[in-house]
């Protein structure tokens, strides 16, 4: 079993990409060592005892000089309260939690399907497949042009990159799945990998077993220990129920029961 720390980690910078989303540096030697892509850490948000169950968060890069940090919305209390935090104050971090998207050895070229802040994970997973010279494409989608996270380190990292706003405003006008098709001929992915909201997950996980594409999703459920102690973040798959924190949160796709 990987190690898990429980640690205080100074906030050595913070950004505000857009008003609510905000980009936190975190400074952990051991979490940013031991970090694989796809992985989460668990925040304790707000101070002392605001908040009793800690919020989880996709490790979003991993940087140089020991840090890492965290991409997320403003969507509830235990946000917000993050979102307040202030440079050099310590943040109560347990991690990194979870499973990792399964890189092969032999991987040539992969897909990446990114939905809204579901591009979170899968920044650190494109510096991994660019460090490895995997040769990847990507689609990235949102709401408007301004919520296309990270596009510019996207472009810098991978072969092309699609981008989809469902108001017009950048790339294709609709949604992400709606270019799955047309860039799998064109790039021929090993593999496809996705995050995002679970409606987006289900339509990549179909498009990839009629295409026979082995497909990995990184899913979300609210979780309360994160430690596979709880039950609170069950997912139902073709064998049972699975806990998201613990087996999760990348599974293969065709291993998860979609709602329909
Ligand atoms: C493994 C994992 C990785 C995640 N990574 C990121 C990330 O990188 N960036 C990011 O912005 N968010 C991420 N999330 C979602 C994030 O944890 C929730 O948005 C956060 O816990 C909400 O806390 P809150 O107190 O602000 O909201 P609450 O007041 O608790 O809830 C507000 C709203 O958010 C929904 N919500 C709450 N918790 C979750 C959850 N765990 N999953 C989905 N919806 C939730 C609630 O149903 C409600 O609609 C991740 C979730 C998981 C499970
Ligand atoms: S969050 Fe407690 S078991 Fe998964």
């Amino acid at each position: 079993m990987n190690a898990i720390y429980r640690l205080q980690a100074e906030v050595l910078n913070k950004e505000e990409l857009i008003p609510g989303v905000f980009r936190i540096k975190l400074f952990s030697e051991e979490i940013s060592r031991a970090a694989k892509p796809g992985q989460f850490v668990h925040v304790a948000c707000g101070k002392g005892r605001d908040f009793i169950l800690r919020r989880p968060f996709s490790i979003h890069r991993r940087l140089s000089g020991n840090a890492f940090e965290i991409l997320f919305q403003v969507v509830g209390r235990g946000t917000e309260a993050l979102s307040e935090v202030r440079l050099h104050d310590f943040v109560d971090v347990l991690g990194p939690l979870g499973n990792s998207f399964e890189i092969p050895p032999d991987l040539s070229s992969a897909l990446l399907v990114a939905g809204g802040v579901g591009i979170a994970p899968l920044i650190f997973l494109a510096d991994e497949l660019n460090s490895r010279k995997v040769r990847f494409y990507a689609i990235q989608g949102a709401t408007t042009q301004q919520r296309l996270f990270c596009y510019m380190d996207l472009k810098r990292l991978g072969r092309q990159i699609f981008a989809t706003t469902e108001d017009g405003t950048a790339g294709h006008c609709g949604r992400a799945t709606d270019l799955i098709h047309e860039v799998i001929k064109k790039s021929a992915p090993e593999r496809i990998y996705s995050c995002g909201p679970e409606g987006m997950l289900k339509v990549v996980a179909d498009v990839a077993a009629a295409f026979g594409i082995d497909c990995q999703v990184s899913v979300e459920r609210r979780m309360a220990c994160g430690l596979g102690a709880c039950l609170s973040c069950v997912c139902q798959t073709r064998d049972g129920y699975r806990l998201a924190c613990k087996d999760g949160p990348v599974f293969r796709a065709e291993e998860l029961s979609w709602k329909a």
